[in-house]
């Protein structure tokens, strides 16, 4: 299973090298964003990584990996990135290690799209249920996914002491 997929508006296809650039562009207009979330927040080392699939838990297995590139179905521009691996850290969990989309294309529902295409191809399948990582400075993903019916915290990471250039994380968790 790929996870590629083609909704009304979205065309998800596996990422290829020769996406670096377009990456790398969704990464620079969300910037501001990235200075809150980590430590690392170049947006073409964040491309390279993701092209080049090293955006792994520990000790993960690149089968399990599947990052995709989301293109508008039309003109097949690139409008994002969406980061999965699959059995992480348990083997019925899907994990989202990244949606993220370039800033014209937020907050007309395509993230919600994107998602639910996802959990609609989930479904009946062997993964019983999706997690993800947010960052606490992140409110307004957290508000996304919290109305996408990820209700459970299942944990938190990331510094113990307050600061600039200190983050932290939650974890939210969906049952399928
Ligand atoms: C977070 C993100 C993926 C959401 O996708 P989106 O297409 O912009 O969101 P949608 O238009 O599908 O909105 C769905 C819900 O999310 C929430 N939401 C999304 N953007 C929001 C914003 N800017 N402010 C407040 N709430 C917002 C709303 O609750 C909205 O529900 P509503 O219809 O009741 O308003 C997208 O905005 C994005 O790429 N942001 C930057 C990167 C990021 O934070 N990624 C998440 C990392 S975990």
């Amino acid at each position: 299973m790929s996870y590629s997929f083609r909704s009304a508006r979205i065309l998800a296809q596996p990422v290829a090298e020769a996406d670096t650039l377009d990456i790398e562009a969704v990464y620079t207009g969300n910037r501001a964003l990235l200075l809150l979330l980590d430590r690392e927040n170049d947006p073409l080392v964040l491309a390279r990584r993701f092209v080049e699939g090293r955006n792994m838990p520990p000790r993960g297995c690149p089968s399990c990996l599947h990052n995709l590139v989301l293109r508008e179905a039309g003109s097949g521009d690139v409008m994002g990135l969406f980061g999965l691996y699959r059995g992480y850290p348990k083997a019925d969990i899907l994990y989202v290690g990244e949606l993220f989309l370039c800033r014209e294309f937020q907050g007309v529902g395509l993230g919600r799209e994107a998602y639910l295409s996802l959990e609609a191809m989930l479904r009946p399948g062997p993964m019983s249920r999706v997690r993800v990582g947010v960052g606490l400075r992140n409110w307004n993903a957290m508000r996304f996914w919290i109305r996408l019916g990820f209700s459970q915290v299942t944990g938190m990471s990331g510094d113990r002491s307050f600061g600039p250039g200190r983050h932290a994380f939650l974890e939210l968790q969906k049952n399928l």
